[in-house]
């Protein structure tokens, strides 16, 4: 093919390019817009959305009762415990039944495979270290409802709530109770004869409490 002939078909080539503009991929969004929908003009009385209505009036107010069962945050001060009671001999049973196949019978953590989809149960009760409060410096410290949860009540929310992992909110109250002071006793922070209420586990001083150091020092996040 002589030169004149290829540069003949190139510049043919380059105007079929430009003249295909209006139609294919290069063509602007505003031409492609206008050919598909056509000129698109509001009704001169549309300026803004209509303004929403304060209410929909679907759905009806929560009962008291429903509220209730959701209302069941118990604060470290031992704000929102319930009526009932348990103790550790009474826990040792619900342990068994229902918390001892993931944490172990003595509650030293998954013995076994986990069920299908769920993570290794940890391990609940230990109190070492003592001494200090090295969590943090040494990664391989494991911490436990004994050595490491400030407040006893805040084993009983976590409880109620979250616990069996399948299962939770299952518990009665009692059952709760009973449970959190068998991990007390197992962790050798209650005696294994106390019983457990509202007005004694909040009386419980865990042991890792006065480790916790509120930071209430002034200077903002620069100077944490
Ligand atoms: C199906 C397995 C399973 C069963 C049954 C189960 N747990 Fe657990 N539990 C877990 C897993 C997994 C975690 C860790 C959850 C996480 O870290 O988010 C956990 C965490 C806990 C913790 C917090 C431990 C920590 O230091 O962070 C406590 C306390 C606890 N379980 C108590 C119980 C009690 C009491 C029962 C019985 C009423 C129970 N569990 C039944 C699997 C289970």
């Amino acid at each position: 093919m002589s030169a004149a002939r290829v540069g003949l078909l190139a510049s043919l080539f380059v105007g079929a390019l430009l003249a295909g503009c209006d139609r294919g991929p290069l063509a602007d969004r505003a031409t492609r817009t206008k050919r598909a929908f056509g000129a698109i003009r509001l009704p001169s009385n549309v300026h803004a959305a209509p303004a929403l209505p304060v209410r929909f009036d679907v759905g009806r107010a929560a009962t008291a009762a429903e509220i209730a069962a959701w209302d069941v945050d118990v604060t470290p001060d031992g704000h929102g415990l319930p009526a009932g009671s348990g103790t550790s001999a009474q826990g040792a049973e619900v342990f068994a039944a229902k918390c001892a196949a993931c944490h172990g019978p003595a509650a030293e953590g998954q013995v076994g495979a986990p069920p299908a989809g769920v993570p290794p149960a940890p391990k609940l009760v230990g109190r070492d270290p003592r001494e200090g409060f090295p969590f943090g410096q040494d990664p391989k410290l494991v911490k436990t409802v004994g050595n490491y949860w400030p407040y006893a009540t805040t084993v009983f929310d976590y409880v109620r709530r979250t616990m069996p992992l399948t299962a939770p909110g299952s518990l009665t109250n009692n059952e709760v109770y009973a449970v959190v002071a068998f991990l007390l006793a197992q962790n050798e922070i209650i005696d294994k004869a106390a019983v457990m209420d509202s007005a004694t586990l909040v009386a419980v001083k865990m042991p890792a409490r006065d480790k916790f150091v509120p930071d209430d020092r002034k200077g903002g996040a620069a100077f944490k």
